[in-house]
């Protein structure tokens, strides 16, 4: 019997999802008798292909492998045939079955499967690896395709024998049971709430703007509340106006779809710890009257990643009953251009009353996360973790796949700690004495963008904990800034367990952080 709840699904609650492996969990290593495909993850040593002794492999299926030419490099993929049964061998590199290379190696073998596949696989070199690994490498999102125009995500360097009877037609949904020890089955039922919640903020990212925005994503925030058991609250616009909301307001104000700001929370009857997760959510940013160029905005769908990670994460947390109390805060809008929209040299006032010189209309996230802060400030939570697709600068900084942390030197260490753990690339990143006064406006407190580019992802971390509030005792909240720009959104085609477009960054470093800070 699983101890929790195991995360729902949300599929009906957007006009198109993904689409992932099923998976089972079996007990029982017989269950591989009706199976018409095996993966069977492989080693390299010196070059060589080694094969881990299995009862689901032979020493007739290692010699067809090295016939066909498998070396065991990570991610490769070589398919045969014998008695009847697809073996799918995944190569997990040189350095043995750690968790990373066998999440990574377990996401191609994932998209290596096809049509009406009934795998097995065994769960005992890591069932959590085994299972993120196979269902966040498996996702697929076609969008609204028409179901015969939808394509698969084909393997690179895929070395297949002459398969008879298999189709090369795109996997719809294959399934995949794995093989433990009856103990194993706790761990894989978190492992696929932790996936699924994956999904769901991939869902979100990947669904475009002209079917997101924030009044229909503020009801998908509350029917995943319902489903998960947190309690939800959402401002509307007129409430925003009434508290003082500022930064919201004015960003939203060029759209024709008014913002929102969303509060998620949830509690363990055993919180010890209580933690504020704030993500930015504008559901399209076109920069504002400080346009952004037409190559590549469409991008800009991705621009609510943060708060989707915030949602998902928060609903994981809930599902684990992880011994916390969470607050989620998602400040929702459009950035517009428009006869209404805010202009640069605007002056706002934040909830709370900080004012900000808006310099530059397309730094909008850092205006909305600055309401969103200062409010869940005023409950005085022991931690505050922000994560926001923010700034190009990231990229410049730290690439396309890592991000970037910054805040509170202990938790800010630890969460790029935590995050390389689990292979959500992070990095620790400093916050710059030259921003703290190159930040000063000669009209409002603060402005909300830097005269020069230097250290751009640093200057926006400067700016947030303008307005991180204090604990209980009086202390600075320990904070962090998770700027995830660039690994939110995947341009390039699938690798590792990571799909195209959406990734779902950071969920599961958000996951993992609240495990270790609130044990
Ligand atoms: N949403 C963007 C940041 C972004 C850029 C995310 C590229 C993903 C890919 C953000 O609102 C933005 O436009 N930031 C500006 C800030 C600048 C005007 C100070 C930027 O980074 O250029
Ligand atoms: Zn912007
Ligand atoms: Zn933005």
């Amino acid at each position: 019997m699983s101890t929790h709840a195991k995360l729902p699904h949300f599929s009906d609650l957007l006009p198109a999802h993904g689409t992932m492996p099923q998976l089972e969990f079996a007990a029982d290593i017989a269950r591989a008798e009706s199976a018409n495909t095996r993966i069977i993850p492989v080693l390299q040593e010196d070059g060589e292909l080694v094969m881990p002794t299995s009862p689901l492999t032979s020493a007739e299926v290692y010699r067809q492998l090295e016939s066909l030419g498998a070396t065991g490099k990570l991610g490769e993929i070589t398919k045969l045939v014998s008695d009847g049964v697809l073996y799918v061998a995944v190569g997990v590199g040189e350095d043995g079955l750690d968790e990373t290379a066998l999440r990574r190696a377990m996401g191609a073998a994932a998209r290596a499967l096809k049509d009406s596949t009934n795998a097995v696989v065994l769960g005992s070199y890591g069932i959590r690896a085994t299972v993120e690994g196979l269902l966040l490498g498996g996702y697929a999102y076609n969008g609204l395709k028409s179901a015969d125009k939808a394509t698969p995500d084909t393997a690179e360097g895929e070395k297949t024998a002459e398969v008879e009877g298999y189709s090369d037609t795109p996997a719809r949904r294959p399934l995949v049971t794995v093989i433990g020890d009856e103990a194993d089955r706790d761990q894989f039922d978190a492992a696929v709430t932790v996936a699924n919640a994956v999904a769901l903020a991939r869902d979100l990212v990947n669904t475009p703007s002209n079917l997101l925005y924030p009044a229909n994503y503020a009801d998908i925030a509350t029917a995943v509340a319902g489903r998960c058991g947190l309690t939800v609250e959402v401002l509307d616009h007129d409430q925003l106006r009434e508290q003082g909301f500022g930064g919201i307001t004015a960003v939203g104000q060029g759209s024709e779809r008014p913002p929102r700001l969303v509060h998620l929370s949830w509690a363990s009857e055993n919180a010890g710890t209580s933690v504020a997760l704030v993500g930015k959510g504008i559901t399209f940013d076109t920069g504002g009257i400080s346009i952004k160029p037409a190559a590549g905005m469409e991008q800009m769908v991705m621009d609510m990643g943060g708060s989707a990670a915030v949602l998902a994460a928060t609903s994981a947390i809930a599902a684990l009953e992880l011994p916390a109390r969470v607050d989620a805060w998602l400040p929702l809008a459009e950035n517009m251009p428009s006869g209404t929209a805010q202009r640069p040299g605007d002056v706002i006032t934040h909830y709370g009353g900080m004012t900000s010189e808006v310099i530059n209309t397309d730094a909008e996230g850092r205006l909305v996360l600055a309401d969103a802060i200062a409010r869940a400030s005023e409950d005085h939570p022991d931690y505050l973790i922000e994560t926001s697709t923010l700034t190009g600068a990231q990229m410049v900084a730290l690439g396309k796949r890592t991000f970037g942390i910054m805040g509170s030197d202990e938790l800010r260490d630890q969460i790029a700690e935590t995050a390389r753990e689990i292979d959500e690339p992070g990095w620790a990143m400093p916050m710059l004495e030259e921003h703290d006064e190159e930040i000063a406006s000669k009209v409002a407190d603060i402005k909300n963008a830097n005269s020069d580019r230097f250290g751009g992802m640093e200057f926006a971390a400067t700016y947030l904990s303008k307005f991180v509030g204090e604990t209980a005792d009086g202390e600075e909240i320990p904070w962090a800034h998770i700027d995830v720009a660039s690994p939110a959104w995947n341009t390039g085609g699938p690798y590792g367990f990571i799909p195209a477009r959406a990734t779902g960054v950071p969920v599961r470093t958000i996951v993992e952080t609240i495990r270790s800070i609130c044990s």
